[in-house]
């Protein structure tokens, strides 16, 4: 499902009931919908007024993972929509081109309202990029995929609890694209540009296709990257997007598969170590594509895509380390682990960074036994290093998740407020964030 909003957008977080397999249903939750939401389309220089009711039993928010705007239209933990009310946001967009989502971020709730379906796309469109010529027709050789991993139990969604899920974040044995179990989609012979947005709680894939053929990367989360690059495989982690131009031309079909669901702490890597031991190398069908009709002409990769300034170290006026804690220390100790950015559990009332608008900053992040997907609202940035080194080729691009085990130096530059309602930095494995993984910050 997808309109042009354009300058006014209505959605509604309902619940609703959805049939993942013939014949059964699920209880879930959807914008407008049973489950997920419509992608919003958005061009730079839109004020866009939104209203977005809450037709649920509970209260949540909307967050605009990616939009730089300030913080009292961020959609975070403090902007709590209550049951039966509508909240009504205007949205100045001012960036460029790139593919963001929408989820809900209700504090100590998110992980189980998105598992339940409470996200979307959004994407922002610009002239730059539209000069590009690259694929646009949406739905037809411009595809939103949304990767997600999730439960089932006799064909229904079940809501994994307990212990595992807190530590190592909610997953499930079934992969699924925009909400379908199984996906195929048509796509025409040629070039086709694949937005893939993880939208997993805590699952992170390890793309390639089967046959092992290229594609080139475009676009990081925070929009395009200078020159495409061809890769073979590509990370990504909850939270993070990347879009692809995956070519077609040649009319076979084509399987997107991930790796193994590898990004967990020791105890639980070797117990599924074990298990991919007895049952083959773990690879997953994704999606299927099946190419239709004519040979397109002219599937061209563009050269170059957009021009970006080279991060300028010197512009850094402080450093600050965040450190993203699994409570091994308790653990060991025989008591539960405590999950923590500096020690510090977060805390709606507490306020644990002050920063001044347009200042850059470095940010070091590490993550405690596991990779953890590292996330600030209302900021682009770019990482600097990786484990001491020069980034890798992944690295590149303008950001707003980026996953850190070692530590990874990023530059940051502040350039939207958030005084009464500060901005969110946290674990964007979602029930890391809802157990206390996440802090907060103003910028004046
Ligand atoms: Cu995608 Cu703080 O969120
Ligand atoms: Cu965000
Ligand atoms: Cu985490």
């Amino acid at each position: 499902d997808a309109r042009d909003q354009g300058q006014s957008i209505a959605l509604t977080a309902q619940v609703g009931k959805t049939s993942f397999f013939p014949g059964r249903e699920s209880v879930t939750l959807g914008f407008n919908g049973s489950y997920l939401g419509p992608t919003l389309r958005v061009h730079r220089g839109d004020e866009v007024e939104v209203a977005v009711r809450n037709a649920l039993g509970e209260d949540t928010t909307v967050h605009w993972h990616g939009l730089l705007i300030p913080g009292e239209l961020d959609g975070g933990p403090h902007q709590t929509i209550r049951p039966g009310s509508t909240w009504r946001p205007v949205l100045p967009i001012r960036q460029p081109a790139a593919t963001l989502w929408y989820h809900s971020h209700m504090h100590g709730r998110t992980g189980e309202q998105v598992y339940a379906g409470l996200a979307g796309l959004l994407i922002v469109s610009d002239d730059d990029e539209r000069a590009l010529g690259l694929p646009s027709e949406y739905g037809v050789d411009d595809l939103p995929l949304i990767l997600q991993d999730r439960q089932f139990e006799n064909g229904t969604l079940i809501l994994p609890q307990g212990m595992m899920s807190t530590m190592h974040g909610r997953r499930g044995d079934t992969l699924m694209v925009n909400g379908t179990v199984n996906p195929v989609a048509r796509v025409p012979r040629g070039l086709v540009r694949l937005r893939l947005v993880n939208g997993s709680n805590a699952r992170e894939y390890d793309l390639a296709f089967a046959d092992d053929r290229p594609f080139h990367w475009i676009a990081s989360e925070g929009g395009l990257l200078e020159k495409p690059v061809e890769l073979r495989s590509l990370r990504l982690a909850p939270g993070e997007r990347a879009e692809i131009l995956a070519d077609f031309s040649d009319g076979r079909p084509a399987t997107l598969e991930t790796g193994p669901d590898g990004n967990l702490s020791m105890m639980m890597g070797m117990m599924r170590g074990a298990a991919n031991l007895l049952g083959g190398n773990g690879r997953e069908a994704v999606i299927q594509f099946e190419p239709q009709g004519k040979a397109a002409l002219d599937s061209k990769v563009p050269e170059r895509l957009l021009a970006h300034e080279r991060p300028d170290v010197s512009k850094a006026v402080r450093r600050r380390r965040f450190v993203m804690n699994m409570g091994m220390g308790n653990m060991m100790r025989g008591g539960m682990g405590m999950l923590s950015i500096n020690g510090r559990a977060f805390d709606m009332g507490r306020v644990d960074e002050q920063i001044r608008l347009g200042d850059t900053e470095i940010w070091e992040v590490t993550g405690e036994m596991m990779a953890h997907p590292f996330h600030i609202h209302g900021v682009h940035f770019e990482v600097l290093s990786r484990n001491g080194a020069a980034p890798g080729i992944r690295d590149q691009g303008l950001r707003d998740t980026v996953v850190a085990q070692e530590p990874v130096e990023l530059l940051v530059k502040f350039t939207q407020t958030a005084v009464a309602s500060p901005f969110m930095y946290h674990c964007h494995i979602l029930e890391h964030e809802d157990n206390g993984m996440m802090g907060q910050f103003v910028v004046s």
